[in-house]
């Protein structure tokens, strides 16, 4: 799929965007704060009806926007889409909230999406527009904590098949209900014997939306594994296996198969259960758990230089975007944020020729051209952002 149109109206430093593509290479270059991850960010919103940059909506809407007579500021995202069927028009709008509080960091904007100009609920709005974004933050996948693993996988996922959001959705809802049991109890200092049977109901149903999420957490991996590994050994032009690793909160071994990780998660319920009481907290779980990524063995996040860090991240998104062709039949948008930056002249020819041979949608930014290749310059369309305007390249 890809990107025919896109429009923005006081988003970030925009007052109003509106630009055409085509189905190949486009780069945005232009200098420090010019509006370059801005228009990444807009498309990725677009995708998947959040800021990679931030929780606070109200902090996308224009800052000269506000004040207009009597009304509230709101920002508003255009796009075409081309899939494979059809053409579909994606709009997302974001209003500041009558009520707002100065310098909260609490979301005080209102979302409305839009799919052909009707309103849709976000669990049908992702999955319209596939993306993969690379940005420089995305090193924090490597050496960052767990919560940031987790979230890149869960959102993957969720573009891919919107049933894995609806049970992430679940499982989150659920294991809420059961913590606030548990923290109440914990302060009623109710007896386990008194609450084992209320906490059955709970456990079965926590259990098996986990080990759906679970299941297909341990799936992609498994297809990761194979798509990032020699994307790596391209890249960084080595023969040093990478491989990531998922890393459960609950230990099972090998012989437990997808039909009885809900069973296997049960039993280790049933053993914590005093432990949760006491601390009045679920401790397994899908929300607990992690993945690491190894070179030969050795872990990337405490031994990997910056290079064969930013490699392999890279290698994984690119990985990513073969896994969501595979599962979805269709290529996803690749968004490559200072895609170049860190890295030495070998390490940057090997990257601008993989991404020739993807033969997909790439929005890329860099600081000046001379980071490019002459054939890789010559290959793409050139856009030059200043200040919030592009101009032709
Ligand atoms: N809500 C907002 N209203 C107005 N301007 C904003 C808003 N949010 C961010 N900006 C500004 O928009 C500009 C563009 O930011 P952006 O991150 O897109 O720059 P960039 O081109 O990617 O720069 P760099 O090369 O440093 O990464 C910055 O000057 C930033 O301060
Ligand atoms: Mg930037």
């Amino acid at each position: 799929m890809y990107l025919n149109y896109l429009s923005l109206h006081n988003f970030r430093n925009y007052l109003q965007l509106d630009l055409a593509f085509e189905d190949r290479i486009t780069l945005f270059y232009g200098p420090n704060a010019s509006g370059k991850t801005s228009l990444l960010e807009a498309i990725f919103f677009l995708a998947t009806t959040r800021s990679p940059r931030t929780r606070n909506e109200r902090l996308l809407i224009r800052q000269e926007a506000q004040g207009e007579a009597g009304e509230l500021p709101f920002l508003r995202l255009v796009a075409e889409v081309q899939q494979a069927r059809e053409k579909v028009q994606l709009e997302a709008l974001i209003q500041a909230r009558a009520d707002e509080k100065t310098n909260s960091s609490a979301n005080s904007a209102q979302k409305t999406l839009l799919i052909k100009g009707k309103t849709t609920r976000a669990l049908d709005f992702v999955g319209q527009l596939r993306v993969v974004l690379f940005s420089p933050t995305d090193i924090m996948l490597i050496d960052g904590p767990p919560n940031e693993r987790r979230r890149y996988l869960d959102l993957t996922l969720s573009q891919i098949d919107s049933r894995y959001l609806r049970n992430l959705a679940r499982y989150q809802e659920l294991l809420k209900q059961r913590n606030s049991l548990l923290r109440a109890w914990r302060e009623q200092r109710r007896p386990q014997r008194a609450v084992d049977n209320e906490l059955a109901f709970w456990d079965k149903e926590l259990a098996t939306t986990a080990s759906n999420v679970l299941n297909e957490r341990l799936r992609a991996i498994t297809d990761l594994n194979r798509l990032v590994a020699p994307l790596f050994c391209t890249i960084m032009e080595t023969n040093q296996e990478l491989k990531i690793t998922y890393q459960p909160s609950f230990a099972f071994d090998a012989s437990v198969t997808s039909a009885n990780l809900a069973q296997e998660m049960l039993q280790k319920l049933q053993k914590l259960r005093s432990e949760e009481l006491k601390r009045g907290l679920t401790l397994i779980g899908p929300h607990r758990d992690d993945l690491f990524f190894t070179l030969e063995g050795q872990n990337l996040g405490f031994y990997g230089s910056r290079g064969q860090q930013r490699s392999a991240t890279l290698a994984l998104k690119l990985g990513e975007a073969t896994l969501m062709q595979q599962r979805t039949g269709e290529k996803p948008v690749l968004l490559l944020d200072d895609l170049l930056s860190e890295l030495d002249n070998l390490r940057r020819e090997h990257i601008l020729q993989l991404l020739q041979q993807q033969k997909q949608q790439i929005f890329l930014t860099a600081t000046d051209l001379s980071v490019f290749t002459g054939a890789f310059l010559q290959d793409i369309q050139r856009k030059r952002v200043e200040m919030g305007e592009i101009y032709p390249g």
